[in-house]
């Protein structure tokens, strides 16, 4: 049976692989998917016929898959793909707490008899397991009130940050020192210090991070995740959780490495909870924009616009997901590509509220790949753009990231529709975007404003092109 478990192991290891590198791109994302599924199911029937559970242990964790599978299932149904990111950070604070517990439980476990060495480094294995889990547990939970706007998107940047985060780091370091090799009631309560530092450290550095920072926390912390993971794998003995959660911890550590990159925030910076943030007041959450606007048009002039143009491009933002006006789009796209107009979709990087969110939408949207192209990759053609329809994006479209150092979008990479022939922005009406910062593009010459929500505005465009 032992050598059963190990294969298996191994099997799902590999699918686990297969399913990451599935991912990386639409095409195969499916499959990889499906990958991911057979190697967690082999993953969770292969940890059931474990010698170290006992009969009772199996039906309980019967009774436990039935219970969180069913509110799992149920609330991935409800969920909207706006929502993602918070489920996602909710659940990455479950897989901290779980390490938490793990930690607790492995320390106090009566059977286990460790000697010498081996009881170093298992004294080890739960500290830091204790650590990154109850890190990445509250930090979640503070992402998920964040993200969810119970809590406020603005940083909060107390005096003497830096100086308390190294504070706590170092009292964490100080309190290890001393767990190590401590007898169980003085390890306990060493822990338990350990803990209360770590859940204000979470709270503390997810908390210093801004609105515009929020997709490399949510990405950091699945790597935290991962990791804590990992460390539950040590404690457990159990390999396949080691290779997971390091799997999962260094993807998450590559994805925040180039969402940093697109957003131009230093990984450290976002790491160690705000240093480096401007402290440049933005526009309050729910203020409107006072400058003076450029002219509106009509959705039938924007039709006329697109069918009298050679080359459009279409740039998606939170805007069209929260109006789910990319059905619609991908009409307007066949229709003008019926009338040999070239359409192409340019995609910046956080575009949305997560990773991939209008990839996601306009794939299911059933809008060819090809046409859909990366910001790197659109970038340099758009100056010889005929019209460029901006469906509710807002920051990724912001001038002022290159042209004020003051902005705290300043020197993130943005589309540069503005040059472009003609922009048409599609808005509700003067709202400011999720980094909360005014927009000098809503003012230029060439831009025209279609107020309104997105979803009526794309059904008016499409019955008149
Ligand atoms: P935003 O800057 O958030 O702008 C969205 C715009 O859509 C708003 O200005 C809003 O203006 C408009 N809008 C909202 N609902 C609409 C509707 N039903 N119809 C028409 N317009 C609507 O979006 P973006 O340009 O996609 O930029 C993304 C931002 O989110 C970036 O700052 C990014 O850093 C951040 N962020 C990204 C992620 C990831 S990983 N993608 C995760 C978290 C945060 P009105 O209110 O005037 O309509």
């Amino acid at each position: 049976m032992e050598g059963m478990i190990t294969i298996a192991y191994i099997v799902a290891s590999i699918l686990f692989i297969l399913a990451l590198g599935g991912l990386s791109n639409q095409e195969s994302a499916r499959r990889g998917n499906l990958f991911g599924m057979i190697g967690m199911t082999i993953a969770i029937v292969a940890t059931i016929f474990d010698q170290r559970v006992s009969a009772g242990g199996t039906v309980i964790i019967f009774i436990m898959m039935a219970i969180g599978g069913g509110i799992g299932a149920y609330l991935a149904k409800r969920v909207e793909m706006t929502e993602m990111p918070e489920l996602v950070a909710i659940l990455h604070s479950f897989v901290g707490l779980g390490a938490v517990l793990v930690g607790y439980a492995t320390y106090l476990d009566p059977s286990a008899h460790l000697e010498g060495a081996e009881a170093t480094i298992h004294d080890i294995e739960v500290y830091i397991g204790v650590l990154i889990g109850m890190i990445t547990f509250t930090g979640s939970i503070i992402a998920f009130g964040k993200l969810k706007g119970s809590i406020t998107g603005n940083a909060m940047l107390i005096p003497g940050r830096h100086a308390i985060n190294a504070t706590m780091g170092i009292i964490c370091i100080w309190l290890g020192i001393f767990f190590v090799g401590a007898d169980t009631s003085d390890g306990v309560t060493l822990l338990i210090i350990m803990t209360v530092f770590a859940a204000i450290f979470g709270v503390h550095m997810v908390m210093a991070i801004g609105g515009a920072d929020m997709p490399v926390v949510v990405s950091m912390l699945n790597s935290y995740s991962g990791w804590a993971a990992a460390a539950t794998g040590f404690m457990l003995s159990n390999d396949l959780l080691i290779v997971v959660g390091a799997l999962v911890g260094s993807s998450g550590a590559i994805l925040s490495y180039i969402m940093c990159k697109a957003m131009n925030r230093s990984f450290i910076s976002v790491i160690a909870g705000g240093f480096g943030t401007t402290t440049a007041a933005p526009v309050a959450e729910g203020e409107v924009v006072k400058a003076v606007y450029s002219p509106e048009t009509s959705a039938e002039e924007v039709a006329e616009m697109l069918i009298d143009a050679k080359e459009v491009v279409i740039v998606p933002g939170y805007g069209m997901a929260v109006a789910q006006a990319q059905h619609t789009i991908n009409e307007i796209t066949k229709k003008l590509r019926e009338k040999d107009i070239n359409v192409r979709f340019a995609i910046h990087p956080v575009a949305g509220r997560l990773p991939g969110h209008m990839n996601v939408l306009l794939a299911e949207a059933k809008v060819p790949y090809d046409i859909v192209l990366e910001m790197d990759e659109i970038n340099d053609d758009l100056p010889e753009v005929d019209v460029v329809l901006v469906i509710g994006a807002n920051d990724i479209v912001n001038p002022s990231a290159q042209t004020d150092p003051h902005s705290p979008i300043a020197g993130m990479p943005v589309l540069e529709v503005w040059k472009s022939s003609k922009v048409i922005i599609m808005k509700r009406g003067r709202g400011v975007g999720y980094a909360g910062v005014d927009n000098p593009l809503f003012s230029l010459d060439n831009t025209r404003m279609l107020y309104g929500d997105a979803k009526a505005s794309v059904d008016t465009i499409l019955s008149n092109v």
